[in-house]
């Protein structure tokens, strides 16, 4: 028997060079020997979005392309849509009971998102939002996961995951696999501007869909060393997030371009030029399977649809024995 991953994508925007490093090459390594299990989180987007239905229902088709883009292969992957498995929103509420509200404002993702999220939430958090957690622990089991590939960000809920399936096991017998967490090869990209994260709403992205200008001028306008000014200023490549991101597009130059930005020979413009090509040679091949993909939405379509009566068919499995175990397997 393959070991079991699950893992997935909010579908509140198009994925980013953050989501590659962080989870999308390792999903698609890890496909290979794995049965791999991809879902489009839109009910979980919707806990923050739940005014704007339409954004999760448009990026849910993105977020399925950039998937497919990067090379997760339908014929190896189950691709699906979390709000078509009513079997997780079921798990949802049986966990419920298993979590306390103080555990889940303690979660420090939602504790920081939260922040964030004043304009939403204003002094008051929704019931949906604080407990995505659980939602997330129902996801994750429901397909009795081994492995969860995510970026650093999510330990906190593989973390709440483990301890409600502990708590389950004990009460109602060993029956949920508790899953394990796998971080990708960097665990948390910067966004241009040099913010710890790269996101959306913090506009410091390069997107996997973005157009070779697109991305050219995003580079132009990246942080770099403030105190190299003329092109014979010495610079130091530590506080540059050109340097930062050549580490991961430029790596058979890197010696070279450290070298010279540190003695003086470089300049930022020539340094981001170089950049650019390389991300734009990197994504070319992920942005033409995009493109394939994204003029034959009927093929999408029935990828998902397939996927989604897959992933069904293996949850049900597990919430009937979930539901013996509680008991509540009337008839
Ligand atoms: N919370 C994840 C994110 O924001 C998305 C997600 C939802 C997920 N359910 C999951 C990730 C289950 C891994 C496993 O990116």
């Amino acid at each position: 028997m393959k070991k079991i991953i699950l893992t997935g994508d909010r579908p509140t925007g198009q994925l980013h060079i953050g989501h590659l490093f962080g989870s999308l090459l390792k999903r698609v390594e890890l496909q290979e020997e794995y049965d791999t299990h991809i879902m489009v989180a839109d009910v979980q987007a919707l806990t923050d979005n739940f005014n704007n239905p339409q954004k999760v229902r448009d990026n849910a088709f993105e977020v399925v392309l950039d998937n497919l883009a990067v090379g997760v292969d339908p014929n190896k992957s189950t691709i699906f849509i979390q709000s078509m498995i009513p079997e997780i929103a079921e798990l949802t509420v049986f966990y419920s009971n298993l979590v306390t509200v103080s555990r889940l404002q303690r979660n420090p993702t939602v504790k920081e998102e939260i922040k964030q999220k004043k304009e939403l939430f204003k002094d008051s958090v929704t019931f949906g939002f604080l407990g995505y957690p659980v939602s997330q622990a129902a996801d994750i089991t429901v397909f009795g996961a081994d492995l969860v590939p995510v970026g650093e960000d999510q330990l906190p809920m593989i973390e709440q995951t483990r301890e409600i399936v502990k708590k389950f096991n004990s009460i109602y017998g060993d029956i949920l696999k508790e899953p394990e967490a796998l971080i990708g090869s960097i665990g948390r990209v910067k966004g241009l501007d040099g913010n710890s994260k790269m996101g959306k709403s913090l506009n410091n992205a390069i997107y996997l869909a973005d157009e070779p200008e697109v991305i050219e001028q995003k580079v132009k306008k990246a942080l770099t060393d403030i105190k190299k000014i003329k092109i014979d200023d010495k610079g130091n490549p530590d506080d540059c997030m050109v340097y930062y991101y050549h580490q991961m597009f430029s790596k058979n130059n890197l010696e070279n371009i450290k070298n010279e930005c540190q003695s003086g020979t470089r300049g930022c413009v020539q340094c981001k030029k170089e950049l650019s090509e390389n991300i734009i040679k990197y994504l070319e091949p992920i942005r033409e399977k995009r493109k394939y993909y994204q003029d034959r939405p009927e093929l999408v379509r029935e990828i998902v649809k397939d996927g989604t009566k897959r992933a069904r068919i293996k949850a049900s499995e597990i919430l009937k024995k979930v539901k013996k175990g509680m008991r509540i397997d009337y008839f």
